[in-house]
């Protein structure tokens, strides 16, 4: 059965769709059959991040509630053939009950290494389906105050569930921490009492080639890197290897300014 990893945080706007779809794709590059599903059911954006708006005939739910077959349903990409899409539906015309959803995701899964699924920016009958079937939730938080209290009270309500949660901040400017001017890494881990999975750097450049569904790969980015160290620490688990240091290769950061705040 696949590792399951729900991207979640009841704040919008954070960039789980960006890290579901980045963290989905790096999986794949490092040899894992992927499957990114979108279960942002009122505004599913993962078929725009991931440039392939225009191939997705059929929806997760198609595949799910039996309509389709998983493989008909699921986006290819022939640049990384090791990742599909199961894209959220345009229209939703399906109920979702928690734990039938879960179990029939859970179905379809079978015969990928790893399922990533991007969930909507507040609790949801889509959530709670991930919940149930998710082995680890990652909570993702900007380092801005109202983001780190909605990943305080995701991690909270997450961990009274019994999921196991680890912490992504994104869009992290460091110059603003050795500034004073916002949370660093350490006071974040207190806030959402959450073990810290990665960091990841505002980048500019990604911002806008997303618009134009392109992902994080190569050093024009600079949260490539990022989003390649995070990944090698999912793989931990399985590789048994030490865990690569969070800002591993990420020039431009000063260590201790960053980690003491
Ligand atoms: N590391 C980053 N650096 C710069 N911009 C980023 C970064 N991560 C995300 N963004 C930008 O932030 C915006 C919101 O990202 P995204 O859609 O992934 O958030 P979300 O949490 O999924 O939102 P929603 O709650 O609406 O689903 C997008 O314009 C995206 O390009
Ligand atoms: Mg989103």
């Amino acid at each position: 059965m696949p590792e399951i990893i729900l991207i979640t945080s009841f704040k919008g706007g954070v960039g789980k769709s960006t890290a579901a779809a980045n963290i989905a794709s790096k999986l794949a590059k490092a040899g894992k059959k992927t499957l990114l599903c979108d279960l942002d059911f009122d505004l599913g954006t993962l078929d725009l991040i991931t440039g392939c708006e225009d191939r997705m005939l059929f929806d997760i739910c198609d595949a799910v509630y039996g309509r389709r077959d998983v493989d008909d349903c699921a986006v290819k990409f022939p640049s990384n053939p090791n990742l599909s899409l199961l894209g959220a539906p345009f229209r939703m015309t399906d109920t979702v009950e928690p734990d039938e959803f879960a179990k029939r995701l859970k179905d379809i899964s079978a015969g990928y290494d790893y399922v990533i699924l991007d969930t909507p920016g507040a609790d949801s009958v889509t959530l709670a389906a991930a919940r149930l079937c998710a082995d680890l939730a990652i909570v993702v938080s900007t380092h801005n105050p109202a983001s780190i209290r909605g990943a305080e009270k995701t991690a909270e309500k997450l961990r009274e569930t019994g999921s196991e949660c680890r912490l992504l901040i994104n869009c992290f400017d460091a110059s603003s921490v050795s500034g004073d001017k916002r949370a660093g890494m350490l006071s974040m881990i207190d806030a959402t009492k959450t073990p810290l999975l990665g960091v990841i750097p505002y980048d500019r450049t990604l911002m806008f080639a997303q618009e134009k569904g392109v992902l994080a790969e190569g050093d024009a980015f600079i949260s490539s890197k990022a989003f390649d160290n995070t990944v090698q620490r999912l793989l931990c688990k399985e590789s048994g290897r030490r865990p690569v240091p969070i800002l591993y290769g990420i020039s431009g950061v000063k260590r201790k300014k960053v980690l003491t705040k």
